[in-house]
């Protein structure tokens, strides 16, 4: 299927969502159709975005007010240095996280969902299409076990995130698509790909 203008496609969801392997079987997808797509996660490249991962990775925290200003940071860099240059090159640009992350997480640290969108889109162009691939907490937290030998990270907590998901069940903004991510991930991809046909 062939895109026919510039597009920003959104994954969204709690860790363990599945939504990593589902934007990326997009990718294939969407190249594979002989479109010019761009892949991005967020928590980017920037120095922001790596101190982020850092801090998770040794199981540190920081201050909330310091949190925030990291991720938004980070997607000021992500913007200016990946996400415009590829939409003004006609590209199609995928993202796993973007703004809504911060709303949810975040939000569910206890800042206002609104105000961090506010902040966002003051300078982050707004996704064409978003999708929310949601699964319950127990299977979320049961994926990411699986694949981690470690304890529960510093964002992974089962409170917390089921915080993140009513967050995420709760957003109302243009193009948002929940999309179950319970079943098999060829199933939950065949949803996504039937949204971007009849995009
Ligand atoms: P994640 O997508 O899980 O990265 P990876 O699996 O590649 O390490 O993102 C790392 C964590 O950062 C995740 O728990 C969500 C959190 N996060 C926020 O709290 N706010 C944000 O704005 C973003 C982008 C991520």
């Amino acid at each position: 299927m062939k895109i026919q203008k510039p597009s920003l496609i959104v994954f969204e969801g709690i860790d363990g969502s599945g939504k990593t392997s589902v934007s990326k079987l997009l990718l294939s997808y969407l190249q594979d159709s002989g479109n010019e797509v761009q892949w991005f996660r967020e928590p980017a490249d920037s120095r922001w975005g790596r101190k982020i991962r850092e801090l998770a990775n040794l199981k540190e925290s920081i201050p909330i007010e310091e949190e925030l200003e990291y991720f938004i940071k980070d997607r000021q860099w992500n913007v200016k240095n990946n996400i415009l240059p590829g939409l003004r090159q006609n590209k199609t640009v995928i993202l796993d996280r973007y703004y809504f992350s911060t709303a949810c997480y975040q939000g569910a640290r206890g800042f206002s969902i609104e105000e961090i969108i506010e902040r966002n889109t003051a300078f982050a162009p707004a996704p064409d299409i978003t999708f929310i691939i949601d699964v319950d907490v127990d299977t979320a937290l049961k994926r990411i076990k699986r694949g981690r030998d470690y304890e529960a990270k510093l964002f992974e907590k089962r409170d917390f995130l089921q915080k993140v998901r009513a967050n995420y069940l709760e957003l109302r903004a243009p193009g948002i698509h929940i999309i179950d991510g319970t079943p098999p991930l060829d199933e939950v991809f065949d949803r996504v790909r039937n949204k971007i046909d009849s995009f």
